[in-house]
């Protein structure tokens, strides 16, 4: 298999919906992994032969079980916190520390100084430490953060490069860089960016490649071009998947093109996203003239994305997954806020009180960006 399952068609959990179903006898709300499908798309990415090493963003996603499962596939880690490095660390005591890249962005001196005491790769994503806490680095290997100009991604949130996004070096700043890692005897052992998330554009990190190939010419001594994440994924069945034989087909060529840098990657939500659903209960039914609610256990306490981004993922109501669809309804939570919809619109069977509703394509930035926010407590979460 070379290409992610059109989840409409093959969902794994279409085929697990009794074991589902059974779990939710016990639960109100749950997040539920599957191992299977984590270690499928994960293949994906191995597959493509260009890439030298496969770094796990783990903000996706940071349950332990799948940390451990991620590590048993020989992947690396890609943390954001300290805190990040320090739970991969305290997971796999054992893990060479090679294979942890830590790239925080507007972090306190004190996570740098710690990150280097813990011998992690460690990224410089704004001038401003080299400026200000030159010894700290002096003598030093490290990564910079290149903004490449330009963002890209699913959402004006999550796009990370050009002026207005708060990350990465600018291009114009690297003759000063250069000046200050040569004062302070600072090796660049890799460059990295991360222009943003949902990315289908199967050109984006080859794009990517090539800019940060400039600038690694620019400065010399580089050793490794790290492309960063941003893999995109269906998150209902009306979006396109990102082609990912086409993205191994152009870093092919981009590796083809510089054989001596070390190509990586840092795949967050492609490797969980499809990996997971959020299981739920309906609580109450409401019409108000035309428009009908379903109102569920959990809301945006548990999973933000509808929200924040505006995200459509698939809703299905799973005791009734074979009936018709014969109603437009809007699936809403329990939480104080207008803005509390898991989604709206919906074609939905005729639905009652206690009916599982599932939610697919949550693997990824769902219960790590949960709260308890009116103090109802999210979802949990199992792993099968
Ligand atoms: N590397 C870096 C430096 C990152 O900042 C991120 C994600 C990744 C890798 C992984 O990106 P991914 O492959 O997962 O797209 N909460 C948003 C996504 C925020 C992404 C933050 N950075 C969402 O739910 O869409």
């Amino acid at each position: 298999e070379t290409q992610p399952e059109e989840h409409t068609k093959d969902a794994w959990w279409k085929r697990k919906r009794e074991e589902l179903l059974s779990l939710m006898e016990e639960q109100d709300s749950v997040y539920v992994y599957d191992r299977e499908t984590l270690q499928k798309y994960a293949g994906f990415i191995k597959d493509i032969d260009a890439v030298d090493r496969s770094l796990y963003a783990m903000k996706a996603n940071d349950n332990e079980e799948l940390l451990h499962a991620v590590n048993e596939l020989d992947l690396g880690f890609e943390c954001v916190s300290i805190g990040e490095v320090e739970k991969v660390i305290e997971l796999f005591p054992g893990i060479d520390r090679d294979e942890i890249l830590f790239t925080p962005n507007f972090a306190p001196k004190e996570e740098y100084e710690r990150g280097l005491e813990l011998g992690v790769h460690v990224t410089l994503d704004n001038i401003y430490p080299l400026q200000h806490w030159p010894k700290l680095f002096e003598g030093e290997e490290v990564f910079l953060r290149i903004d490449p100009g330009h963002g890209h991604g699913h959402h004006k949130h999550v796009k990370t490069g050009g002026v207005h996004s708060k990350f990465g070096i600018p291009r114009f700043e690297i003759p000063e860089v250069a000046d200050l890692i040569e004062q302070y005897d600072i090796s660049v052992k890799g460059l990295h960016a991360h222009i943003g998330s949902g990315i289908k554009d199967p050109h984006s990190w080859k794009d990517v490649g090539i800019i940060l190939h400039e600038v690694a010419e620019e400065l010399g001594g580089v050793q490794i071009l790290d492309l960063g994440g941003g893999f995109g994924i269906q998150e209902n069945e009306t979006q396109a998947s990102l082609d990912i034989r086409e993205v191994a087909a152009y870093l092919e060529q981009f590796k083809e093109a510089h054989p001596e840098y070390e190509l990586w990657v840092e795949p967050g939500r492609f490797l969980v996203a499809t990996a997971g659903v959020l299981l739920t209960k309906i609580t109450q039914l409401k019409g108000k003239g035309d428009v009908r609610y379903i109102g569920v256990e959990t809301g945006m306490n548990s999973f933000i994305r509808p929200a924040l981004y505006g995200a459509r993922h698939t809703i299905v109501n799973l005791d009734k997954l074979d009936e018709p669809l014969v109603q437009t309804v809007n699936i809403v939570g329990p939480i104080c806020e207008s803005g509390d919809k898991l989604g709206i619109d919906r074609r939905f069977p005729e639905s009652e009180e206690g009916d599982v509703v599932l939610l697919a394509n949550a693997g990824a930035y769902g219960q790590v960006m949960s709260s308890d926010y009116n103090l109802r407590p999210p979802a949990g979460e199992l792993v099968i």
